[in-house]
């Protein structure tokens, strides 16, 4: 196991994370259980759509932290997020979702309510203190932006402290109105860390180089990084005569000409809210270099949709991912050891790194 690498506090004096860091199989394994299993996760959108009286096995962050859980909505509407683990013996509980009023285990029978309450087992007479608590399924918290659901296996920061600034900044939009649009959804994957992905979002330094399409939508030298506890708020602002929100007088951004704010929280949720709606990136890791992500869209305004710094998203995404399957194997060179980063435009990758490393310790 190698030594973490330190991350100077003063971004002048920082040098960036080590090549090897991005490809290493100990520091993949602990990613796992020290991050992503202790932070908030983005939900599939089947699982707020889901109609009462109904369960849905699902698995959060399959190849990697593959916990097996189960949505449910009971027929009062009632929602619940489960363990999908059967407490008698560790058989998966649900295969297949559908309509259903309890659960039953398929391997011996145990049987739990939608709520996930132990209700019966066959061949149990006699057996102390049964049920306990103990043997009901585990439940998993259930939080909501909008109309992306969010979960934590056991992390200690609220769903409202992981948010930040974010209600407060976007208050303008009306995301309870919020349509998930499924013709748009999109998977991606590629060859690369999923750090080396986030790095690559964390900066718009890269902007005129790689992507020219998008360059012409925003202002460059108007382009705005803010760091908070959880994440990173970059803002566009767009060039001139491109399509920005209206923001109403008395928000700080009032009179400015805003195409996006593209917020990134820790470890792996991207959120970008346009003037058309918002575009969720769910960066999956699949292996130390090898990604998954995810592409979600949840529409306002359809009418704004092909115009302005959220147009083109496909194209700009496979621009990204170009970009960053090329470092991944750059990083793994013999000849690369660490860079330095720009004080003006590199803000936000310092502070992911930072996050990140002081995460695993
Ligand atoms: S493992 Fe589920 S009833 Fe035995
Ligand atoms: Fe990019």
């Amino acid at each position: 196991v190698r030594k973490l690498p330190v991350i100077d506090p003063e971004i002048a004096k920082a040098h960036t994370l080590p090549g090897w860091f991005y490809g290493d199989a100990g520091i993949f394994l602990q990613t796992a259980e020290r991050v992503f299993a202790k932070t908030w996760q983005a939900l599939p959108a089947e699982v707020a759509a889901l109609g009462s009286g109904r369960a849905l096995p699902l698995t959060l962050l399959p190849d990697f932290v593959d916990e097996p859980l189960v949505a449910t909505r009971s027929e009062s509407g009632e929602r619940r997020l489960l363990s999908n683990v059967c407490t008698h013996r560790g058989n998966l509980v649900v295969l297949e979702g559908g309509a259903c009023s309890s659960l039953r285990c398929g391997y011996h029978g145990r049987r739990f309510g939608l709520d996930g309450r132990c209700a019966s087992m066959p061949e149990f007479e006699g057996v102390e203190g049964f049920p306990a608590t103990s043997d009901d399924l585990m439940g998993f918290p259930v939080a909501s932006l909008g109309g992306v659901d969010f979960t934590n296996l056991g992390g200690a920061i609220s769903f409202d402290e992981w948010l930040g600034p974010i209600p407060e900044r976007v208050e303008f939009m009306p995301l309870s109105e919020m349509r998930h649009d499924p013709s748009t959804s999109r998977t991606y994957t590629f060859d690369a860390s999923w750090a080396l992905y986030c790095d690559n979002y964390l900066e718009g330094f890269h902007i005129p180089f790689v992507h020219p399409e998008l360059n012409r939508a925003l202002s460059f030298r108007d382009y705005q990084i803010e760091t908070f506890a959880t994440g990173v708020l970059q803002v566009g602002t767009a060039a001139e005569g491109e399509l920005a929100f209206e923001i109403p007088d008395r928000h700080p951004d009032a009179g400015r000409a805003i195409a996006a704010y593209y917020y990134w929280l820790f470890p792996n949720t991207m959120l970008n809210f346009y003037p058309w709606g918002l575009s969720l990136n769910v960066v999956e890791p699949i292996s130390p270099t090898r990604t998954r992500v995810r592409f979600e869209s949840w529409v306002i305004d359809p009418a704004k949709r092909e115009t302005g710094a959220g147009a083109a998203l496909d194209l700009v995404e496979r621009q990204d991912e170009d970009v960053v399957v090329q470092v991944q194997r750059g990083v793994s060179s013999r000849a690369y050891d660490r860079g330095r980063y720009s004080p003006t435009q590199e803000r936000g990758v310092h502070h992911f790194h930072r996050l990140l490393v002081e995460a695993l310790r």
